[in-house]
């Protein structure tokens, strides 16, 4: 008559284990983390602001400069940027096909773009120079061509 309790226990175990699971992924798999705002892929070029890619000095706001890049299998727009030494640059991206990478060398911006989802990162570049934009996402035969880079003078 014992068998009869450990089954409802198994049982018992397996349906709490499930809950829990289910619950989880509904409640905290739902939206990637950090990727809040979307927009339709097929649609990027004409809604703002990918409509516009580029620095855009903007005002009233906690940062200097709106940064916008889209990306594609193999380039980023823009492929070249100027940025004045010492703004506070917040940087908007999306990517237009499939899942990019979106790495600043040597600073800690590191963002993953992913379709239909926008990335953000506000940041002040401490030193002037070049910063190389690197696509850490393998995304097709042209991966490791996937730059863009940002001037900070
Ligand atoms: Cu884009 Cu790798």
């Amino acid at each position: 008559k014992f068998e009869k309790v450990w089954l409802i226990f198994g049982v018992g175990t397996l349906l709490v284990f499930l809950t829990v699971l289910g619950v989880s992924a509904f409640y905290l798999g739902n939206q990637p983390p950090s990727c809040l705002a979307t927009i339709d892929p097929e649609k990027v070029e004409t809604q703002a602001p990918f409509n516009e890619p580029g620095l855009k000095k903007v005002e009233g706001k906690a940062w200097d400069y709106e940064l916008v890049f889209v990306a594609q299998a193999f380039n980023y727009n823009p492929g070249d940027v100027e940025i004045p030494f010492g703004a506070t640059v917040k940087i908007i991206a999306t990517t237009k096909d499939v899942i990019h990478g979106f790495e600043v060398a040597g600073t800690n911006i590191n963002m993953m773009l992913e379709p239909g989802y926008i990335s953000e990162h506000i940041t002040t570049f401490d030193k002037t120079g070049e910063y190389l934009i690197l696509c850490n996402e393998y995304c097709g035969a042209g991966h490791h061509l996937m730059t863009s880079k940002i001037e900070v003078v």
